[in-house]
């Protein structure tokens, strides 16, 4: 009987399950979107239950499209969206509170009255990141504050915290299993991405106890098998898990250091492999763990423009400028090429390389003949504008000349965006065949924990077709145009005082 790989990709707004073949062909895939919540503006939380039982709709649906028996499954892979924050009582398994996601800024004023320059730079050292609700840390003050009981339920080692790939391995493992991978570790801002190990000074620093933290294994590793009630006696081997930037990088096969690629979902997150050493930003990118295998760490810089397909959903549903997303390339393809309007969408802050929460986005450079077209371009241009100031400056930290960017991710089937991306960039931009490349890394990762496939060099044959744009900007037009960006985001840090 042919075995394959079950590759799960939990993301912001959408689960979907791939089946994998040996040859990295999807043989059936599914999707289920979830609730998010907004209790008030800033906080975007989600239910940690419906976002397992969407894992769970989707596995069935991918398993009953595909024809396949869950005996044929030789591992599962999870990729997930990182930093997201659920706390749950070890014994019932129930989450004590939502999952607090990623960008949502509820836990601000913690960051805040931490500001320090020390604290600043022990962080950026320790675990590569900036001071920011972003990551965990903040997150997890923030749930432990919200009842007087749980700081005490969490020093008793009553509770559990995970992101959302150890709350998965635990639903999974039904409990067996309380860990997580170096990828997602390393978005906490409490693991120090040298010693590999838990920090206890930022532990301190955060009146985290120890006690309610997961077990940090390599991206790709046996973790557990799966719980023999979920799926038919099948006890499946959970064998890979990355976050969905770095199972994105390993999906796009980057595995030298230099290649870069940019993932265009909800935010878009450039990502650039740099090695078994880490590299640090002078321009507040990133530090990241890329992958790991083995006793291999290979760390990544990342920039991450944390609103971008979600500026477009505005556009969208909060405008209701077109319906679809074909709509917005046509009437964007109407715009006036030469028209100045810009859309900064920072609409809770903007991220590498300002970090700054307290901004707000704005519109500027209109006149009497724009239309929703220009509005439509000028937001579009908007995420190209983020990506290139990125790899500008990764390239000034790691002196290394990108030659390709390599682009995936829902908004990335956009011609006109991917266009504007060579034009800006002045680079060549590859687009892969098939823009699913997160569930394909994490598929990777867990084929080869389980010697599905044996190595990297196995995995670098199995390249799919690539679509490949140029530039046509003279670099007069690019400055221009990067001109009047950044005097756009001066004048929105300007505004915000
Ligand atoms: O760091 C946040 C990132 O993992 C979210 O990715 O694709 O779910 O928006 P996405």
């Amino acid at each position: 009987m042919a075995e394959y790989i079950l590759s799960i990709d939990q993301g912001t707004t959408v689960t979907r399950a791939f089946i994998i073949d040996r040859q990295g062909n999807y043989i059936s895939t599914a999707s289920q979107s979830f609730e998010q919540k907004t209790p008030q503006a800033g906080w975007i939380e989600q239910d940690p239950n419906a976002i397992w039982q969407s894992v769970r709709a989707v596995i069935l649906k991918v398993i009953t499209r595909s024809g396949l028996s869950y005996h044929q499954i030789k591992a599962l892979g999870i990729t997930n969206q990182r930093e997201t924050t659920i706390i749950w009582d070890r014994k019932t398994g129930e989450p004590i509170y939502n999952a607090i996601v990623w960008s949502s800024n509820q836990s601000l004023a913690i960051i805040n009255e931490l500001k320090k320059e020390d604290l600043e730079n022990y962080i950026h050292e320790n675990t590569g990141l900036v001071l920011s609700p972003y990551f965990s840390a903040s997150k997890i003050r923030w749930i432990l504050d919200y009842h007087p009981d749980f700081q005490k339920r969490a020093e008793r080692g009553e509770l559990a915290f995970g992101t959302v790939d150890s709350w998965l391995i635990w639903k999974l493992t039904n409990g067996q299993q309380h860990a997580t991978d170096h990828t997602n570790a390393s978005r906490t801002m409490l693991f120090n991405i040298h010693t590999l190990k838990w920090d206890d000074y930022l532990l301190n620093t955060f009146n985290i106890p120890k006690e309610i933290l997961p077990d940090v294994y390599p991206s790709s590793h046996l973790y557990a098998l799966t719980s023999a009630d979920l799926f038919n006696g099948a006890r499946i081997p959970i064998a890979g898990v990355a976050g969905n930037q770095q199972a994105t990088l390993f999906g796009q096969l980057a595995f030298q250091s230099g290649q870069v690629k940019s993932t265009y979902g909800q935010g878009t997150f450039i990502v650039m492999n740099t090695g078994f050493e880490p590299k640090f930003s002078k321009h507040k990118l990133l530090t990241t763990i890329g992958y790991s295998i083995g006793d291999n760490i290979t760390y990544a810089l990342e920039g991450s423009a944390l609103i971008s397909g979600s500026a477009i959903e505005w556009l969208k549903d909060g405008l209701n400028l077109f319906e679809s997303m074909e709509e917005s390339e046509s009437l964007a393809l109407r715009a006036t090429k030469s028209s100045d309007v810009y859309v900064v969408p920072a609409f809770r802050g903007i991220g590498a390389p300002y970090w700054d929460s307290n901004v707000r986005g704005a519109v500027l450079g209109i006149d009497e003949t724009t239309s929703r077209s220009e509005l439509i371009r000028a937001t579009l241009e908007s995420l190209a504008y983020q990506v290139s100031d990125v790899i500008t400056l990764m390239e000034s930290d790691t002196n290394i000349t990108v030659d390709i960017l390599h682009v995936d991710g829902g908004a990335a089937q956009n011609n006109l965006l991917i266009q504007y991306q060579a034009d800006i960039l002045g680079k060549t931009v590859k687009r892969v065949e098939r823009l699913e490349t997160t569930g394909l890394g994490a598929a990777y990762l867990a084929g080869l924990a389980v010697g599905y496939w044996t190595n990297l060099n196995e995995l670098t044959a199995l390249v799919s077709e690539n679509e490949q744009f140029e530039p046509n900007f003279s670099s007069e037009e690019r400055r221009l145009k990067l001109h009047g960006w950044h005097s756009a985001i001066k004048a929105i840090r300007y505004y915000a005082g």
